[in-house]
């Protein structure tokens, strides 16, 4: 059975770190013959600039219903200083779509890669999974006497219990699903009230897995201690502006954002896959942007399609990649964007040898 894609390269590096995992794709299709039928679609700031449209309310909803799989690039561009195509292409599938569980695995493929002295692969392993529907991110709130010394800008945060319950049950699910013995919540309960929902919930739902033990902490010693301790984590579960913030960081701990997949999902619906670095406009065009990211993006997405042998196949790539010193500058390595890509398809190939 053939399946679909759809692709969005978008701006920046995204349409560089893009043809690098699609020519990963391709010799995936060689290898491994998983039936992906790719479609690409315009959409980003040039297509804005040029048609005035972000995207059309069609386009939304065919990405939902007609695909297996969405493969984003990045969108930003400084030509849109108010970055409102991102906001509705990209939060406008997380929102639209529901795409409520925002998947950010950290995993330190090599020791050089992390800037934790005497950190080791063995303590870094990790995934945030980040509430990607609600927060801060909902455009509650807008802006009144814009442009006078009387402005006011607000923004509510939103919480609803069924966003709260639905992203901590995914997280202990996966838990329990992969082995792990502990979820880590973090929130800020001491300071925003609202988030006693938070803190009510997770002791709810946690206690339906007695097998895993409940950590949580405040939004800001949990940045300090993933820096401290990072072996202390396993699953850490959150809102949407906190799992943004976080995800970054735990990048920086194993490599960068160069190396940070991720996953948009909506259990039983599409899954909007895409690498956490966002479209880097100094590095466009040039060859030097890592696609490592976007080419374990496509790891995931294989994996969750039914072709585990292939992501494992294009996992251990870029691991074998890592290992040998290949990569782009970021990683240490000396490689344009197209050569790692080269390099990691080879790779690919050579697996059916294996
Ligand atoms: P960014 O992720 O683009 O870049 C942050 C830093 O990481 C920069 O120093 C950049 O050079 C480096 N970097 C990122 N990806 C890299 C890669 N693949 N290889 C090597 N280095 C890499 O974040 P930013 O600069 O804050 O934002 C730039 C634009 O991207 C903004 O418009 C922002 O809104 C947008 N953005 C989009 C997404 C997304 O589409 N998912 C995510 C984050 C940011
Ligand atoms: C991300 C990005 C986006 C976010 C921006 C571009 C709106 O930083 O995907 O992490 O904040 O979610
Ligand atoms: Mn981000």
């Amino acid at each position: 059975m053939r399946r679909r894609l759809a692709v969005i390269a978008g701006d920046g590096i995204g349409p560089d770190v893009v043809a690098e995992a699609l020519k990963t794709l391709a010799a995936v299709e060689d290898v491994f013959h998983v039936g992906l039928d790719v479609e690409r679609l315009p959409h980003g700031a040039d297509h804005y600039l040029k048609t005035g449209v972000t995207i059309a309310p069609a386009d939304m909803q065919r990405l939902g219903a007609d695909f297996d799989a969405i493969l984003l690039g990045a969108l930003g561009d400084p030509r849109v200083p108010g970055n409102e195509h991102a906001r509705d292409i990209l939060l406008g599938m997380r929102f639209q779509l529901d795409l409520y569980v925002n998947e950010r695995p950290a995993r330190l493929i090599h020791e050089r890669l992390t800037p934790l002295k005497g950190k080791t692969p063995r303590d870094l392993d990790l995934v945030v999974f980040r509430e990607n529907t609600e927060g801060l991110y909902v455009s509650v709130g807008g802006t009144f006497k814009q442009g006078t010394p009387d402005e006011i800008a607000i923004a509510e945060e939103l919480n609803t219990r069924k966003g709260v319950e639905r992203i901590i049950r995914h997280a202990f699910a996966w838990a329990k699903e992969h082995g792990k013995t502990r979820v880590t919540m973090a929130d800020k309960a001491n300071a925003i009230q609202a988030h006693h929902l938070w803190r009510r919930v997770f002791e709810e739902v946690g206690r339906e897995y007695p097998g895993i033990q409940r950590d949580t902490r405040y939004i800001d010693a949990m940045a300090m201690d993933l820096v401290r301790t990072p072996e202390s984590f396993q699953v850490i579960v959150t809102g949407n502006l906190f799992g943004d913030i976080l995800s970054d960081l735990a990048s920086m701990l194993v490599g960068g954002l160069g190396l940070a997949p991720s996953a948009n999902r909506h259990p039983g619906g599409v899954t909007m896959y895409e690498p956490v670095h966002g479209s880097a406009p100094p590095l466009a065009g040039k060859n030097v942007a890592n696609p490592m990211a976007a080419i374990l993006t496509l790891a995931m997405m294989l994996a969750d399609l039914g072709a585990a042998d292939a992501g494992r196949a294009v996992e251990d790539a870029v691991d074998a990649a890592i290992g040998q010193g290949v990569g782009t500058a970021d990683v240490g390595g000396t490689m344009g964007t197209r050569e790692v890509g080269d390099w990691v398809a080879t790779r690919v190939r050579e697996a059916r040898a294996r």
